[in-house]
């Protein structure tokens, strides 16, 4: 099995970089999200390689999906901008040593303190979601002396085939104004403001999505708007597409390529090109805003097996020393994961398991059907693709310590997140004097 250069099985191991899967749960214990560098790095290459197709833009990374300092400092190295949605990424991107004039702050409704802090920071561009954002925005920016760029979050009403959750672009979604209703005379309110500055439009029609009609209907709507926009006078100098990129969680997924990525947002901005062109209108500065696909297949989560229940004929239960607190993406929207048994890499997949957590609840699973090597108590299992909103989605739920995060580069392992102690878990614990 060679998943990738840097994910493959060697004498029965499964390696990630040059480390032995194993070597690493045994140095930083289990449960362990371990992230590698190197593909994170790739995969970011060859989106931007994929964007030059286009000429003016740039890859900005959607740190909702894994954020920490290290990793933003990594990215930040190879010229990414970043998106945040809350005044804690904000917060990470700035001590990272992130420009503000690269960052981009989204969400569909910031709080007061989080636009004056961004303000504050200057970053480059907020995304302005609802009407009470541009009050707020115009005011915060003019009591602080600031003319703020914005873009405007247009819903392009386009249907992606991926689950509810993460669809984003239906009709009544929060997010957004009604491309069909409303999003000019917004943006014509933005413009009459006096501390703020239209940019542009923001799109973002959902999250794994492998579907790229989906994509081709969005850029015609929004080509279709521009064109509107522009017949009445007003410009677009920025167009930023949203994220969304489909990754490889289980075997009917394309399987692990930095370079499949390439290949989609060369895609989607030659056909953002044409339909520009076709419509005699200028080219506006490009951003992609790519989460899940520059780390998810990145990280793999590494657990010691615990139990093993097995009711024969009906289902068996590979229980870990993980669960929904580190990864609540089964428990939310049914999601699949593959997996090996990493001490046996080689060994064939003859069982078909449920990887069950340790939670007390039935539905603490983290991927049911998943064919695994027959394990045994105190194998180490690894889980793919858990590099996209595992760590990130992580909390202290039935007081388990969210997992440290390793960073593997070649034959270099360290932590970038370090381990919660009990005493981490009751931190902000106080008892008042009346209890
Ligand atoms: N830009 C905006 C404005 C977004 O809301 C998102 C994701 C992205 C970019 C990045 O999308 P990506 O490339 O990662 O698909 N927790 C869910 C995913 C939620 C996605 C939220 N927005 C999950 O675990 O599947």
């Amino acid at each position: 099995m060679n998943l990738r250069d840097t994910l493959y099985v060697q004498d029965g191991e499964l390696f990630v970089g040059k480390i032995k899967a194993t070597e690493l749960a045994s140095r930083f214990g289990t449960p362990l999200y371990v992230m590698d560098g190197e593909y994170m790095i790739s995969v970011a290459d060859e989106m931007k390689k994929g964007l030059s197709a286009y000429g003016d833009g740039t890859v900005a990374y959607a740190s909702k999906a894994f954020a920490t300092v290290a990793t933003t400092k990594l990215l930040n190295s190879h010229g990414l901008w970043f998106d945040c949605v809350s005044g804690g990424e904000l917060y990470l991107l700035l001590k990272a040593g992130v420009n503000p004039k690269h960052v981009i702050a989204h969400g569909n409704a910031k709080t007061k303190k989080e636009i004056e802090e961004g303000v504050t920071a200057g970053i480059g561009l907020f995304a302005i979601d609802s009407d009470s954002e541009i009050d707020n925005l115009d005011e915060i920016a003019g009591s602080r002396g600031v003319k703020q760029d914005v873009i405007v979050r247009i819903n392009p009403l386009v249907s992606a085939h991926t689950y509810e959750a993460v669809q984003t672009s239906a009709p009544n979604s929060k997010f957004g104004f009604d491309i069909n209703d409303g999003a000019e005379d917004y943006i014509r309110d933005i413009i009459s403001r006096k501390n703020l500055v239209f940019k542009g439009l923001h799109v973002h029609i959902g999250s794994q999505i492998f579907d790229h009609s989906a994509y081709d209907e969005c850029i015609e709507k929004l080509a279709d708007f521009l064109a509107k926009l522009s017949s009445d006078g007003i410009t677009v100098e920025v167009l930023d597409l949203g994220g969304g990129y489909g990754v490889h969680y289980v075997d009917e997924d394309p399987s692990f390529s930095a370079k499949r990525y390439g290949y989609t947002v060369k895609n989607i901005v030659t056909n953002l090109s044409v339909a520009l062109e076709k419509r005699g209108l200028n080219k506006p500065f490009v951003i992609i805003e790519p989460g899940r696909s520059i780390v998810g297949e990145s990280g793999i989560t590494l657990y010691s097996v615990t139990a093993i229940k097995d009711f024969p004929g009906v289902k068996k239960y590979v229980a870990v020393d993980g669960g929904m607190f580190e990864n609540p993406r089964h428990a939310l929207y049914g999601s699949e994961y593959s997996a090996v048994v990493a001490n046996k890499a080689d060994k064939p997949f003859d069982d078909k398991v449920v990887i069950a957590g340790k939670c007390c609840e039935s539905g603490d699973i983290i991927s049911e059907n998943v064919p695994l090597q027959t394990a045994q108590v105190g194998d180490v299992v690894a889980v793919f693709t858990t590099g996209a909103y595992n760590y990130s989605m992580a909390s202290n739920y039935n007081l388990n310590a969210v997992p440290p995060v390793v960073l593997v580069m070649g034959d270099k392992a360290e932590y970038i997140v370090k381990p919660q102690t009990y005493d981490d878990l009751l931190r902000n614990n106080v008892v008042p004097d009346f209890v």
